[in-house]
């Protein structure tokens, strides 16, 4: 029995390891969520920008890319039918409603059978409610 023994008891080890495992788990599961909550972001600007692809087909000034300019767009619709427009333009279009015959008359669609808008995805309520939100500040 010479000098002193400084080796860990192999139950401290094992917890040590508990110990770090669990961090490790705690911080893999941190980095997982706050990259899910970048990627499925869902507020009305990043929808119009990425997820919901308004982007592709809308310029936020008065010029016209594939659809409108949306410059004002609050302005000219009523939110009830931006919303119904965007839960689904399809039916919102064979309606025909005074609200959209007036913007395809605009527009010169009056004789188009089915419009130009086509959704990527279909929008949950709240994610219409954001982009509705968005649009009243172009
Ligand atoms: C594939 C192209 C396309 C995409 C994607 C698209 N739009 Fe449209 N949008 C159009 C076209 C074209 C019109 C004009 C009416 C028609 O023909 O459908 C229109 C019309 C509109 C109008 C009415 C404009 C006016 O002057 O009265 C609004 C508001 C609108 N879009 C918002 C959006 C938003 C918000 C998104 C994203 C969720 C979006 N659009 C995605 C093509 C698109």
């Amino acid at each position: 029995m010479g000098g002193a023994d400084f080796r860990i008891p192999f139950f401290l080890v094992t917890d040590m390891m508990k110990t770090w495992h669990l961090l490790l788990v705690v911080f893999l599961f941190a980095a997982c969520s706050q990259s899910t909550e970048v990627e499925f972001k869902r507020d009305g600007k990043s929808l119009y920008y990425n997820f919901g692809g308004c982007a592709n087909c809308h310029r936020t000034n008065d010029q016209k890319l594939v659809g409108p300019g949306l410059a004002g767009v609050s302005k000219i619709h009523t939110e009830a039918w931006l919303k119904k427009w965007l839960k689904d333009p399809k039916k919102t279009w064979e309606e025909n409603d005074a609200e959209t015959q007036e913007m395809r008359k605009r527009l010169g669609e009056e004789k188009k059978s089915s419009p130009g808008m086509k959704l990527m995805h279909p929008l949950e309520d709240e994610e219409v409610d954001g982009l509705v939100e968005f649009l009243k500040t172009l």
